[in-house]
């Protein structure tokens, strides 16, 4: 028999989709650089379907049905572009290649645009999910042709995840559509932690609460609203202990959060499309300023709010309960970063004429990807309301979601301001939503200044056309 589908690079995520492919019944041809893992692979889960073992490039690519469908899952950047070399002359117009790593989308524009040249099809697809939902059921972002979908699309859909008897897999769009979203998937990812790390951290430090209380919290949050693959996990990191010396898990891990650069990305990408997405760049900043040892060395000694602002005690005082503020803050900042995500994928969209369903992409992240959650089903019903929503802010299910959480927001980042607790999450998310739905900013006054120093003229409230004062010289206005 011909192999459906071929995998090469088994490392952990591609030996899972492997695995994925041939439990649900398809052959699947499997390669690696070095042949241990293809071994390994086919002796400890051969069991599982069927396998076809291939030493070389030119045997993966011989086992194939036609047109030929390989999944290249190798470390993203410089080892794809020496993968597809490998594979590129092996093949016949109308094959494709099928990148499932967290390529950079202007790498799988490149990518796409060379190899179509050579009537081969090239998709770039996000995978989310980790190692669990790689074997059991990721959420996929397929970019590329929509003919290539048409050949594809099944079988991914197939080991994808499932919600309500829908596949977590669509097509998302032409060419780096597919990886794009990704990108921005984990922008969100990033800033998601962030609020959660934020939420941990305030009522840590402002209540003193323990991490084995504070994953009861988050359990409970789990629950409700804020049901969500993060959230769960969160709970569960809280409760660990560990072994050696007996103390939570939280409390021995070195506190410099690492990353490989999707969120990086994401926040760049932004600027260059004119894109504000506070949320994901506090995020990655706050990353960067946990990692800033010598800084936070320097720094150390600087003082802090006077203790008479802080403590329990002024809890008992404040009359509040301070927990479910922290739940409320959590889950409208939480509304923001989302909205702001889904802005960047609009902007992107139109950027590069890809027409992302912006509520196809919410439908197959409910499930399988890592920012999973029940929440994204009330983002797929904004966007699939008779009027796209601006902005998710302005989607009624939204609107009244912030309308009940804003009081309680804005205790808990005044409180956090007071108590010396960074919340940069939190307070610029408040600080977008306050500046989205001001009646004037202080723009005006930039564009003062700006006019001021270097005559870069401005638009007036009440009239067409651009306009500058002679500020060096009568102070009278002329029209440019
Ligand atoms: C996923 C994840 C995954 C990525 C992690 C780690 O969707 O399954 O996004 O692709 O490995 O997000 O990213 P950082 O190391 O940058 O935190």
């Amino acid at each position: 028999t011909q192999a459906r589908i071929g995998v090469t690079g088994l490392a952990v995520m591609g030996a899972n989709l492997a695995r994925n492919l041939a439990r649900h019944g398809h052959v699947v041809a499997v390669h690696n650089r070095s042949q241990y893992r293809t071994k390994t692979l086919v002796e400890e889960f051969g069991h599982e379907g069927e396998f076809v073992p291939c030493e070389t490039p030119q045997e993966l690519v011989a086992a194939l049905e036609r047109p030929r469908r390989i999944l290249i899952m190798v470390k993203a950047g410089v080892p794809t572009d020496a993968v597809i070399e490998e594979f590129a002359p092996l093949l016949e117009p109308g094959d494709m290649l099928v990148d499932g790593g967290n390529a950079h989308f202007l790498d799988t524009r490149r990518r796409e645009a060379a190899l179509r040249e050579r009537g081969i099809h090239f998709v770039g697809a996000g995978v989310s999910g980790g190692e669990e939902g790689a074997l059991l059921g990721p959420s996929i972002m397929p970019g590329g042709s929509a003919e290539s979908y048409a050949a594809l699309g099944p079988l991914l859909e197939d080991i994808a995840a499932k919600v309500d008897g829908v596949p977590c897999c669509t097509h998302i769009g032409p060419d780096g559509a597919g990886h794009f979203v990704k990108m921005v998937h984990n922008g969100i990812e990033y800033a998601d932690m962030q609020l959660i790390a934020e939420a941990y951290d305030l009522l840590r430090q402002g209540l003193g609460m323990s991490p084995a209380e504070l994953a009861d919290v988050f359990a409970e949050w789990n629950r409700g609203e804020l049901s969500s693959y993060l959230i769960e996990i969160t709970a569960e990191v809280l409760r660990q202990v560990d072994a050696p010396t007996g103390k939570p898990f939280v409390d021995v891990v070195a506190d410099r959060a690492e990353q490989k650069g999707t969120g990086r990305w994401t926040v760049q990408i932004a600027l260059d499309l004119g894109v504000p997405v506070s949320g994901i760049a506090e995020a990655v900043f706050a990353r960067a300023t946990s990692g800033a040892v010598e800084l936070r060395q320097a720094a150390r000694g600087l003082p802090g709010p006077t203790p008479h602002t802080t403590g329990p005690a002024r809890e008992a005082q404040a009359g509040t309960d301070f927990v479910e503020d922290v739940r409320q803050a959590l889950y409208a900042s939480k509304i923001v970063a989302y909205a702001q995500g889904f802005d960047q994928i609009r902007a992107g969209s139109a950027e590069y004429g890809w027409n992302v369903d912006p509520g196809a992409l919410a439908t197959i992240w409910r499930g399988g990807c890592i920012i999973r959650a029940v929440f994204l089903d009330r983002i797929r019903e904004a966007y699939e309301a008779a009027r796209t929503p601006a902005t998710l802010l302005v989607a009624p299910y939204f609107t009244d979601a912030l309308a009940v959480a804003q009081d309680a927001w804005r205790r808990v980042v005044a409180r956090a301001v007071e108590l010396g607790i960074p919340a940069p999450g939190f307070s610029s998310a408040l600080a977008y939503y306050d500046a989205l739905r001001a009646e004037r900013l202080p723009a005006a006054l930039i564009q003062g200044q700006r006019d001021f120093f270097g005559a870069h003229t401005y638009r007036r409230i009440d009239r067409e056309g651009v306009f500058h004062v002679f500020w060096s010289g009568d102070r009278m206005e002329i029209e440019g």
